[in-house]
């Protein structure tokens, strides 16, 4: 297996950091996009398939045991990592939004009806908006939603507002992809549990999961999702926790293979979660390049991934407001390493291509949060997102390529 490296060494664990574009050093600061895997991740992910590739939980030959003994132990390491009590409550889906279609379709669709009323805000998603949309269509309940402040933070003073006698599920993003913004999550969740104990929440830890520590059982929320790839590892991967007492009473979300305990034309039952709800082959050499990258982040170690992150950051700020016509739309503090901006002097879209020129790797555009765009009344933002790879020279090339898009656009 690959070396692991300490956070100031890391940059070599990740072979496509040292590629060149247009002939320039890349600068990849579009991670909260999708993360760059290092060598500890392709390694496994190839040594599985090189060595013991089997089916997971179906042979009882030795290549489907130790894929599969590798599988289930990822599950245990991912409950660890989030402070589950149990690893019977994680569940391998295929991303965050699966996850998330998994608690609306199963759990939504079991206990929201006409009358009911859910929160979502106005920086969710798509993947925390549309899945409840579908299941509102068929049952009618109502959607309410936290605005947004001029400073990219939640309106909690609303959000206290809309809590009811009415409202089921609380659903929020812990870490804003479009604009960095850190939500006060404990709050959150405590001020929906005190309004009514019964009210669930759901937690998409997307973002927040990759730059620092998440604890679902500090936290109290009842449902987390994350994904596998921007974690450093690969796509294919989400996960999806719940206290076991919860997922256990959830109806199947999809029927197949591997979920049932047995099958009748008479009738079907089911195992218990959480192998209910991974029907069908999972993506399990993905499950267990997930594994590698969990231990590759816990190697680097969370507080150092985060002072990290956080003194680069700064240094981007400052770089970024000493340039003329720069419009920030990140909240001065508590957040996280992303930075979404537009400029006066040209189209998001044109300063991209002008970028990649340089070698710079940003994203343009609404970020999957057209609402949250809507709300600030443009189309979209440029977003530069760094990880814990990320290095000085990373923001010189991302400012001096403003520089020149700013030479040449304006
Ligand atoms: N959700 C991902 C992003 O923020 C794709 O770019």
């Amino acid at each position: 297996m690959a070396d692991i490296q300490s956070i100031e060494y890391c940059r070599d664990d990740f072979p496509a950091l040292s590629e060149r574009v247009h002939g320039k050093p890349v600068a990849f600061l579009d991670t909260a996009s999708s993360a760059q895997k290092p060598n500890a991740v392709i390694d496994k992910m190839s040594e599985v398939m090189r060595f013991h590739y089997a089916n997971v939980h179906r042979g009882l030959y030795r290549f489907s045991q130790m894929t599969t003994a590798e599988y289930e132990a990822v599950r245990g390491k991912v409950a660890d990592f989030i402070h589950a009590s149990s690893e019977h409550e994680i569940v391998f889906t295929r991303n965050t939004t699966e996850s998330i279609n998994l608690v609306a379709a199963s759990w939504g669709g079991a206990n929201l009806k006409a009358g009911d009323e859910i929160i979502l805000t106005q920086m969710e998603h798509h993947a925390n908006i549309v899945p409840w949309q579908l299941l509102a269509d068929k049952t009618g309940f109502v959607i309410k939603v936290v605005p947004v402040l001029d400073d990219g933070t939640l309106d909690m003073t609303t959000y206290q507002s809309l809590l009811s006698n009415k409202t089921r599920l609380v659903s929020v993003v812990h870490t804003s992809n479009a604009l960095g913004t850190i939500n006060p999550i404990g709050k959150i969740i405590a001020d929906a549990k005190a309004f009514n104990p019964a009210i669930m929440v759901m937690v998409d830890a997307s973002q927040s999961i990759v730059h620092g520590a998440v604890d679902v059982q500090a936290m109290g929320c009842d449902f987390l999702a994350f994904t596998g790839h921007k974690l450093y590892g690969p796509t294919g991967v989400g996960v999806l926790w719940a206290r076991a007492e919860i997922l256990n009473a959830m109806p199947p979300y999809q029927g197949g293979g591997d979920m049932i305990e047995r099958v009748s034309f008479e009738g079907t039952s089911y195992k218990p979660a959480p192998i209910r709800f991974e029907a069908g082959t999972p993506s399990f050499v993905d499950v267990i390049g997930l594994g590698a990258a969990i231990d590759y982040v816990r190697t680097i170690g969370a507080e150092n991934i985060v002072a990290h992150e956080t003194s680069l950051l700064d240094y981007a700020m400052r770089e970024m407001e000493s340039i003329d016509g720069v419009q920030l739309y990140c909240p001065a503090k508590h957040k996280a390493p992303i930075i979404s901006f537009t400029t006066t002097w040209a189209h998001i879209s044109d300063v991209a291509m002008v970028l990649d020129q340089c070698g710079v790797a940003v994203r343009a555009g609404h970020h999957c949060c057209m609402p949250l765009m809507e709300r600030f009344g443009i189309d979209g933002t440029l977003r530069a997102s760094l990880g814990l790879y990320s290095n000085k020279s990373d923001i010189d090339a991302l400012i001096s390529g403003l520089s020149k898009a700013k030479g040449m656009l304006s």
